[in-house]
Order: C-alpha cells, then sequence, then structure tokens
C-alpha cells in the first residue's frame, strides 16, 4: 500500500479536466483526439500550477481613464516535458504561458532494470532563476519524475520553484517523489487506484506516448 501525503498533492478536479480526462482514458479514442485533449488539459494544469505568481501593479492606460491594472510580476518560467510523452502536452501549456521558454530532458525507464536512463538535457539560459513546469502526462514508477527533478535541483534551481505536471499519477508514484522530493508539488488530474506488474498505471489510460503519436 503507498504511503504519501496529499499536502504536496494538487488534484484538479475541475469538471471540464475530468470530463476530457474520461474521454482520454477510452481505449476507442482515437490518436487526434488523443492528442487534442493531452493538450487541452495541459492548458487547465497550467492555470491552475500558475495560481501563485506573483503580481505587480502596472499602469495602464484605458480608452477612459489611466488604472493599476496587475500583471505578473516574474515572468522567468520554464516549461520541461520529459521526452517523449510529456512534449504531448508542451503545446497546450504554451497556450497557457505564451511567454514561457522551453527546455526538454529525455530520460527513458529501461524496461527490464526499470531504472531510468538519462540520455539528453537541455534547458533555458538561467533555468536557475526560473520557476519551472515540468510536465509528463503520466507518474507511474516515479523514477523518471525523481531523476528529471534531481537534474533540475542539480543545476540549480530549487525544489520550492519545480512543480511537476502529470495528467494522472499512481499512488507509488507520488510516494516515490514525495520521499526523494518533499519539496516539489506535484499536480494531477487524477490519482488511480495501483500499478500492475507490468508498471501500468490502473485504471491509467495505457502508453500516453504511444496513444499521443499513434505508435504501437
Ligand atoms: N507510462 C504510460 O504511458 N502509461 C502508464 O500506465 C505508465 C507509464
Amino acid at each position: 500500500m503507498a504511503n504519501f501525503s496529499t499536502d504536496t498533492v494538487k488534484v484538479i478536479d475541475h469538471p471540464l479536466v475530468q470530463h476530457k480526462l474520461a474521454i482520454l482514458r477510452d481505449k476507442y479514442t482515437g490518436t487526434q483526439q488523443f492528442s487534442d485533449l493531452i493538450s487541452e488539459i495541459a492548458t487547465f494544469m497550467c492555470y491552475e500550477a500558475t495560481r501563485d505568481l506573483p503580481l505587480g501593479p502596472t499602469p495602464v492606460e484605458t480608452p477612459i481613464c489611466t488604472c493599476q491594472a496587475q500583471m505578473i510580476d516574474d515572468r522567468k518560467l520554464a516549461l520541461v516535458p520529459i521526452l517523449r510523452a510529456g512534449t504531448g502536452m508542451l503545446d497546450g501549456a504554451r497556450q497557457a504561458i505564451p511567454a514561457a521558454k522551453v527546455g526538454h530532458i529525455g530520460i527513458y525507464r529501461d524496461h527490464e532494470t526499470r531504472q531510468p536512463v538519462d540520455y539528453y538535457a537541455k534547458f533555458p539560459a538561467e533555468i536557475e532563476k526560473r520557476r519551472v513546469l515540468l510536465l509528463d502526462p503520466m507518474l507511474a514508477t516515479g523514477g523518471t519524475a525523481v531523476d528529471a527533478i534531481s537534474k533540475l535541483k542539480k543545476c540549480g534551481v530549487p525544489g520550492e520553484r519545480i512543480k511537476f505536471l502529470c495528467i494522472i499519477a499512481a499512488p507509488e508514484g507520488l510516494e516515490i517523489v514525495q520521499k526523494a522530493h518533499p519539496d516539489v508539488l506535484v499536480y494531477t488530474c487524477h490519482i488511480d487506484d495501483y500499478l500492475n506488474e507490468d508498471a501500468y498505471i490502473v485504471p491509467g489510460l495505457g502508453d500516453a506516448g504511444d496513444r499521443i503519436f499513434g505508435t504501437k
């Protein structure tokens, strides 16, 4: 039985998100609709995950008069999808935060050892000064997420400035991420039941990468 605290996990239970998630789970949903939905959900997730961005007063001249409006103060944001499935969330995330810079992390899970293997990392300049939204639709064993977060921390990004956005989370993965990185907030649309013996999330939605890109 996985053991994690809900303190660092935010479940996005908005009806629009839950409705889209139901269609995503359906095995009869085709590639185009699946990838559109991943993108749309990512937009909503970024909306929630940026709720605490600091605002600062900015004078704006309306057609009527000048007023003090509010604009985001700290615009140093980075979106970092984990290759490959995380890139399916990127367009939607950029719709929500067009000014964000984009990095990529390539980590895969070795099918035999189930250990994460790093093969690529490219981050925007001054990553250590940015707030980072790390994107991966499925938090399964947690190995990839832990490794990607460690990589960002090694580059100087404090855990408090990293948010991990996954559409579905397995309890086992949440426990692993929380133990390794208790300072990182996880945003998810649903905490599913468990991981099966092949490390698939149950009920889940199958292999997210294959369903986004139509590979099998
Ligand atoms: N990755 C996926 O794409 N799906 C799972 O169920 C687990 C990991």
